[in-house]
C-alpha cells in the first residue's frame, strides 16, 4: 500500500468514527431517521470526505439497508434497537463502521448489543497474517452463542478496495471451514450481527439504496444530467435522496430503465423475522507491517 492510500484510509476511518459517535449521541426517540442520515452525510463532506454509501439506520428486526426516502418522516421510538452504518471515502479509500443504540427505557437490548461488540473484539484479536476468514467467523459465532444469541449467518464482513465497498474476502459471522486467508496490506470490515431469532435475513420492502454496476448499454432516452449525476458516484452505492434536484418522475423512470438493462442494482432492507431484534458492531481494519490497525476506532 502506498503512502497516499494509507493516509486516505486513515482519514476516512477517522471521519467515519466521528460520524458514528455523533449518531450514537443524537439517535433519540422522536428524532427523524432522515435528519440523522442527512446530518451524517453533511458531516462527512464538511470533514473532507464523502459518503462511500448512503448513511443507513435500521431499527429492530431490520438488520441493514434501511435508508430514508427523500420524504421519510419516520422517527425513532422508545424501545427501539437502532443500528447506524456509516461509510466514508477519501479519494475512493473507504472507512466503514457501525454501532447499535438501545432506546429501551430498561436497557433490555444492551446485552444483545454487547454480544455483537464482544464478537467484534474477539474477531479483531484473531485476525493475523495467514489466519483464515473461517477462524475469525468461528470467534464471532462462539462469542455471540456464549452470550445466548445467534449470529446472522447470511450477512458477512468484506474486503474494501478503492471505490469498492464489497470485495473479497467475505468474512462470515460463523465458523465456516476454509475460505481465504488474511494477508499483509489488506483493508477489510468486520461486522458481527447478533440477534434474538434464528439468524437469517431476507430482502423485504422498497429499496432506497442502489448501485450502478455497469454503464448503461443504451443511454438514448435517459436524462443526461441525471445520468451524469449518477455516474459521478463512480459505482459507489447511492440513494434516491441524492437526486432530489431532479424531477422525481424522471428519477423513477431512469432508475427503472437502468435496472431493466441490468446496469442498476437495488438493495432493499434486509430483515429478520417480525419481533426479532438485531444488533451490529463494525470496524474497518488494516493489516499492516506491525499488525492490525483499527482504522475506525
Ligand atoms: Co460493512
Amino acid at each position: 500500500m502506498d503512502e497516499h492510500a494509507l493516509e486516505c484510509y486513515r482519514k476516512a476511518g477517522r471521519i467515519a468514527k466521528e460520524c458514528r459517535e455523533w449518531a450514537r449521541e443524537n439517535i433519540r426517540p422522536g428524532v427523524t431517521i432522515r435528519y440523522v442520515l442527512e446530518t451524517l452525510e453533511t458531516m462527512m463532506a464538511e470533514r473532507g470526505g464523502a459518503p462511500a454509501f448512503p448513511a443507513q439506520s435500521s431499527r429492530n428486526s431490520i438488520a441493514a439497508h434501511y435508508c430514508s426516502s427523500p420524504d421519510d418522516e419516520t422517527t425513532y421510538e422508545v424501545g427501539d434497537c437502532v443500528k447506524v452504518d456509516c461509510g466514508v471515502h477519501v479519494d475512493g479509500y473507504i472507512g466503514d463502521t457501525a454501532c447499535t443504540v438501545d432506546l429501551s427505557e430498561d436497557g433490555r437490548w444492551t446485552p444483545l448489543i454487547e454480544a455483537s461488540a464482544a464478537a467484534l473484539a474477539a474477531a479483531i484479536a484473531t485476525v493475523d497474517e495467514g489466519v483464515s476468514v473461517g477462524e475469525v467467523g468461528a470467534a464471532i459465532e462462539r462469542t455471540i452463542l456464549a452470550a445466548g444469541f445467534e449470529p446472522i449467518r447470511n450477512l458477512t464482513g468484506h474486503g474494501l478496495d478503492r471505490w469498492k465497498v464489497h470485495t473479497a474476502p467475505q468474512i462470515p459471522n460463523y465458523g465456516e471451514r476454509g475460505g481465504g486467508r488474511f494477508h499483509r496490506g489488506a483493508v477489510f470490515a468486520i461486522e458481527p450481527f447478533a440477534c434474538t431469532g434464528r439468524g437469517y435475513i431476507k430482502e423485504r420492502g422498497k429499496a432506497e439504496v442502489f448501485m450502478l454496476v455497469r454503464p448503461p448499454r443504451k443511454a438514448k432516452g435517459l436524462d443526461r444530467e441525471l445520468l451524469s449525476d449518477i455516474q459521478s458516484w463512480r459505482g459507489l452505492p447511492i440513494a434516491r435522496r441524492y437526486f432530489t434536484r431532479h424531477e422525481p418522475r424522471v428519477v423513477e423512470e431512469t432508475f427503472s430503465k437502468l435496472a431493466r438493462q441490468g446496469s442498476l442494482v437495488r438493495y432493499p432492507p434486509l430483515v429478520e423475522e417480525e419481533g426479532v431484534m438485531v444488533a451490529q458492531t463494525e470496524h474497518t481494519l488494516f493489516l499492516g507491517p506491525d499488525g492490525v490497525e483499527v482504522l475506525t476506532a
